[in-house]
């Protein structure tokens, strides 16, 4: 039986590619818009980024690919072996260009986030109190319209921020792609697990 790899569909995807490339391994043309692929020895299956951990730890897919951020955000019991050194970004924190909005000074931060989970515990670490509003994308354009006083959000080039007017504040992590391995394919699927992990990382740059 073949591995299933689960990789996300989103900015991820390119760099995997590369590197499956490079590799030396199978990987889908990208022509069709199935989800579910197999192609050699593999077989992918093509998912939402914050959905490859728990396709991963649920033993759907025996391996995965997932950036450090998401890994942080879902919390999801699986084993990190292999930092694949691309995807590099940051998960800040960012606020009105120019404004004096400071975390320490709020009576409660109001956050809007996609990674809800992160941003309640960066400022709950520290004391702070924070309610945080929940949105699927585009958060950048929450503090200017008044439903947050500030975001948390991945940072990759930082146009995003500077074009809709925010500055960085604060870092909260760094983040960059990283395999994921599901812990019982780790043991019950020693070798062809091994095999995977030694292929790809003799392909890191
Ligand atoms: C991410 C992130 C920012 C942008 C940052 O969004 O949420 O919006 O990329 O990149 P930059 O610093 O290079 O400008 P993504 O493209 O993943 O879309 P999404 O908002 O739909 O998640």
């Amino acid at each position: 039986m073949s591995l299933t790899v689960a990789l996300s569909k989103g900015k991820l995807l390119r760099g995997t590619r590369e590197l499956f490339r490079r590799a030396g391994l199978p990987f889908p043309d990208g022509k069709s818009r199935r989800l579910v692929v197999s192609e050699g020895d593999l077989r992918f299956l093509f998912v939402k980024d914050m959905d490859v951990p728990t396709y991963v730890e649920y033993g759907v897919a025996d391996c995965g690919i997932a950036g450090r951020d998401v890994l942080l955000e879902v919390g999801s019991d699986v084993l990190e072996p292999l930092d694949l050194g691309f995807g590099h970004c940051r998960l800040q924190v960012a606020r009105p260009a120019g404004s004096d909005f400071s975390p320490d000074g709020a009576s409660t931060v109001r956050v809007a986030s996609k990674y809800a989970r992160v941003a309640a515990e960066h400022f709950l670490g520290r004391g702070l109190s924070v309610e945080v509003v929940k949105l699927a994308g585009s958060v950048e354009i929450a503090p200017g319209l008044g439903l947050a006083d500030c975001i948390v959000d991945v940072v990759e080039t930082g146009r995003t921020l500077k074009e809709n007017g925010l500055e960085v504040i604060e870092t909260v992590a760094e983040s960059s792609a990283r395999l994921v391995v599901n812990r019982a394919s780790f043991h019950a699927r020693r070798e062809e697990v091994a095999r995977l992990v030694d292929t790809l990382g003799r392909a890191l740059p």
